[in-house]
């Protein structure tokens, strides 16, 4: 469950994220895809791979990308760019408050544009 924080929203907490791990979040009816990474920080993505709608939070993570459990396209977990030509994701920033991880708005995808 997601709680409104000023222009911030609540999705969860870091200690709900294993290391090195994703995890799926529903905000405001769209999938996000959080990443702990192991140095600590946390990563978010749009959920669905654009190539055929792979759950990302379900992929490989590490050197700050994340391998599409489902063909294998690589994203990366701070840009959004793909290592397929015009491929990319949503991102968003995060912000961590003690334990909880906070999302702002998302970004426009770097080679596509704003979200329509
Ligand atoms: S669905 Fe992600 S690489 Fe095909």
């Amino acid at each position: 469950m997601s709680d409104v924080i000023t222009d911030r929203i609540h999705i969860g907490s870091v200690h709900d994220i294993a290391p090195g791990q994703g995890r799926c979040y529903v905000v405001n009816g769209e999938e996000i895809a959080v990443f702990r990474q192991r140095n600590g920080s946390i990563l978010a993505i749009q959920n669905r791979c654009p190539h055929k709608n792979g759950p990302l939070h379900e992929g490989i993570a590490g050197g700050g990308k994340v391998i599409c459990p489902m063909h294998g396209h690589k994203f990366d977990l701070a840009t959004g760019l793909g290592s397929e030509p015009r491929e990319c994701v949503r991102t968003y920033k995060i912000v961590v408050v003690n334990d909880r991880i906070e999302m702002e708005a998302p970004s426009p995808c770097a080679r596509l544009g704003p979200p329509a």
